[in-house]
């Protein structure tokens, strides 16, 4: 059912801080940064050349990374994320497996959709999946 990594990301209290540590100090590319308030976050991506890095920081007061980053104030790892060619399947899928999938697919930072699954259900680790076109994959 997953395919590629998609992503890493991780909840950070300073997003400028964190994006300039990857730009300056590990050289990496890092994207600048975007508002998602539908999401309650800001994120930059840090594009590395096997798979990319979501750095999250909070945005407005309901953000769903609040209570993250209050109970790891230095902040941490906050989900991982695997393509999938078709999420409605994936999602019926893994319900029917007694999965808990959070919700409805919405469309994520990439402008796809995914959905999240219980980290209870996955050994602590909130995963996303996000549906990515076999097609548009690089051949
Ligand atoms: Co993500």
């Amino acid at each position: 059912m997953i395919g590629r990594l998609n992503h890493v990301a991780i909840a950070v209290p300073d997003l400028r801080a964190a994006a300039a540590k990857y730009r300056d100090l590990l050289g990496a590319h890092v994207t600048e940064p975007r508002a998602l308030p539908g999401h309650g976050v800001t994120v930059v991506f840090v594009t590395l050349e096997n798979s990319k890095l979501e750095l999250l920081a909070p945005l407005g007061d309901a953000s769903p990374i609040a209570a993250f980053l209050a109970k790891n104030p230095a902040g941490g790892m906050h989900h991982i994320c695997f393509e999938v060619p078709d999420i409605a399947a994936a999602a019926e899928t893994l319900a029917a497996a007694g999965a808990r999938v959070l919700g409805e697919p919405q469309i994520g930072a990439h402008g796809l959709p995914v959905i999240f699954l219980h980290p209870k259900d996955f050994d602590g680790t909130l995963i996303e999946l996000e549906e990515v076109k076999p097609e548009l994959l690089p051949a």
